[in-house]
């Protein structure tokens, strides 16, 4: 009895002259003969061969490109160049037509990553694709293998909330109330008490304060989960929709947090590397192609794997935000576009080129910032003795710039509701976050990472709308 293999399976499988069924998509046919079929399982297709005059000619123009079909027959080693086996055919449904005329994926020419954000809804069945959202479901459970293995607990936060965890007022409402025709109070604002949930509502940006919560009682934990931000930056690096994930964890100061935060990125990719090598040479090879499009002095000094295997083996350069300034207070400006503009003071929040030069120019490494200015920082900040900074800590990547953004957490009640007075939060509001510095508080530290950056890294790809199945950014939200 045969029964329905994967085509990843088949082209690993030493074996040959077995039965088996293969389900997929016809990529292309060649002399009405050969099939190449794919079924998403891997980006290598697997030669189906029909054996001449086998089949009635109403059934062959059917076989197109993109159509969907099912085979049967019989896996023999194969005498064609670059493969080890073919399916030699014996039996073949078509199970979907699909209209050569119509069709936008005749895959003659490699479509642009432009035109192919076009037809979104069919990308996925691309070989760029395919690797990128591959590599990322890896990710995905290389995520979660390193917390379980560590005895963190998963929580899920909400995504509807009332608090604006970072305090950036970048948030999407959720309302229930006629944005055209609120109610209104006695002072003309928006009444929202008869909103659905008797006040104003927001999407969550972050679940870390929700993840502060579960840490005073696991010890560990993190999330893992869609965030949201409406700033309106129109770049590469930006989703209005991204995945994070945030761990929290009691009883870690900085150090801590760094450490396991550079042991989880090592962790996630060195996972990719052992176990997604195929998806991942394809990409190389991708990226290869597309850096020769670019003058000597751009292109990159490594290859995607090599880059990958680069970061897993070295420790990240770790520095505090004043190291920084200095460093780019004494670096010479570069007259290219890329470096030009230099830092000058002290407490400007650094721009994403003062970032390239540390990560690209100064270390060519990742670059672990610490002790940021309190100033340019979120409330929950531990605050640093000299009264000037925080416990802070990003990291950076090189084509990346911020990757992750956490801190050590203030975990003092006074420091914490004076500072979030100072910056007008509403502190009665939020007495259930206080009383994890009222009941039982203790030093303790997390950080976020960006999910989407973290793919951009790991698979080479240069726009972050190529890395989500469904990109949402400002204009854009087709389905
Ligand atoms: O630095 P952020 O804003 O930090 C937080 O939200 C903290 N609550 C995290 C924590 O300590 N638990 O965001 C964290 C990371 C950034 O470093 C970046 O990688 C990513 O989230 N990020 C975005 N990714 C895509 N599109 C956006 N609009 C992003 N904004 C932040
Ligand atoms: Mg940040």
């Amino acid at each position: 009895m045969s029964h329905r293999v994967k085509v990843k399976q088949i082209l690993a499988d030493d074996r040959t002259n077995y039965e088996v069924i293969v389900k997929g998509w016809v990529r292309s046919f060649r002399n009405n003969q050969f099939i190449a079929i794919n079924d998403g399982s891997t980006n290598n297709n697997l030669q189906a061969v029909v054996a001449l005059d086998s089949l009635d000619a109403a059934t062959l123009k059917r076989i197109t490109t993109g159509a969907s079909i099912s085979v049967g027959g019989e896996v023999i080693p194969s005498m064609g160049k670059g493969q080890r086996v073919e399916l030699k055919v014996n039996s073949l449904e078509i199970l979907g037509d699909c209209d050569p005329e119509k069709y936008p994926l005749q895959l003659k020419n490699r479509p642009s990553l432009e035109y192919l954000r076009e037809i979104a809804h069919l990308r996925f069945r691309t070989n760029t694709f395919g690797a990128v959202f591959r590599v990322r479901h890896a990710l995905a459970f290389a995520v979660h293998r390193f917390f379980n293995e560590r005895g963190f607990v998963y929580l899920h936060t909400p995504i509807i909330t009332a608090s604006d965890a970072e305090g950036a007022g970048e948030m999407f409402r959720v309302t229930t109330l006629d944005p055209k025709n609120p109610p209104l109070d006695a002072n003309g604002h928006v009444d929202y008490t008869e909103d659905f949930f008797g006040r104003a509502t927001n999407l969550t940006v972050s679940g870390q304060l929700e993840g502060e919560l579960a840490a005073m009682a696991f010890g560990e934990i993190y999330t893992f989960g869609p965030t949201f931000r409406a700033e309106n930056s129109n770049t590469t690096r930006h989703l209005a929709e991204f995945w994070m994930i945030e761990p929290e964890m009691a009883f870690y100061d900085l150090d801590d947090n760094m450490a396991l935060a550079e042991a989880f990125v090592k962790s996630v990719i060195g996972y990719v590397l052992e176990n997604n090598r195929e998806d991942l040479e394809f990409l190389a090879t991708r990226l290869l192609e597309e850096e020769k499009q670019k003058p000597q002095h751009e292109r990159s000094e490594m290859g995607l794997i090599e880059k990958l295997e680069f970061v897993v083996n070295n420790e990240f350069q770790r520095l505090s935000y004043t190291e920084a300034i200095e460093i780019l207070k004494n670096s010479k400006p570069n007259k290219s576009k890329k470096f030009s503009y230099l830092i000058e003071e002290w407490g400007a929040d650094l721009q994403s080129e003062h970032e390239r030069y540390l990560v690209e120019k100064h270390f060519k490494k990742p670059v672990i910032l610490t002790d940021y200015p309190a100033a340019i920082k979120a409330f929950y900040m531990k605050q640093n003795e000299d009264g000037k900074t925080v416990r802070a800590m990003d990291i950076l990547f090189p084509g990346i710039g911020e990757m992750v953004g956490g801190s050590q957490r203030e975990e003092n009640y006074d420091k914490l509701v004076s500072r979030m007075e100072a910056m007008h939060l509403p502190v009665e509001e939020m007495s259930w976050y206080l009383d994890t510095r009222r009941f039982g508080s203790c030093p303790h530290a997390g950080f976020g990472l960006g999910f989407e950056r973290l793919i951009l890294f790991v698979t080479g790809m240069t726009n972050i709308r190529d890395v989500i199945p469904f990109p949402r950014t400002p204009k854009s939200a087709e389905f």
